[in-house]
């Protein structure tokens, strides 16, 4: 059911922890499965994520998945740390079962998150971690 690569980064996590000195911190909780996590960067002043961390409480997929995506955003810039999808993740990690590939996206989005406090707090609007809560039930059409 997964691939050999999803059981490696479960089995060892890379980057699993808060990152010291950390200037860009983001966590996401899925509302629908109530999994979190939560992604620490460390950003230096040309814009490169010199460090990045993470802590996910949450399925082995999302631990895989989160450790994937620090290791694709590790020594990028910004910018390509931006342009990070869910797709890329699962392409990494050699694929992910349907059912699973909603935890990919929320590595996208943890990523995501501590990007936009990492710019929050350059312009002064000093948070310690910018929280988001996605996965909502979709609304139900009104009747008529
Ligand atoms: Fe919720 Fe995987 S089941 S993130």
């Amino acid at each position: 059911m997964y691939t050999e690569k999803v059981m490696d980064h479960f089995a060892h996590p890379r980057n699993m922890g808060e990152v010291e000195g950390a200037n860009g911190v983001g966590m996401v909780g899925n509302a629908k499965c109530g999994d979190i996590m939560q992604m620490f960067l460390k950003v230096n002043d040309d814009g490169i994520i010199e460090d990045v961390g993470f802590k996910t409480f949450g399925c082995g997929a999302a631990v895989a998945t989160s450790s994937m995506a620090t290791e694709l955003i590790k020594g990028k810039s910004i910018d390509e740390a931006l342009k990070l999808t869910n797709s890329a993740v699962v392409e990494a990690l050699e694929g992910l079962p349907p059912a699973k590939l909603h935890c990919s996206v929320l590595a996208e989005e943890a990523v995501r998150a501590a990007i936009d406090n990492y710019y929050a707090r350059k312009e002064g609007k000093a948070e310690e971690c910018n929280t988001v809560t996605t996965g909502h039930e979709e609304e139900k059409p009104a009747e008529d």
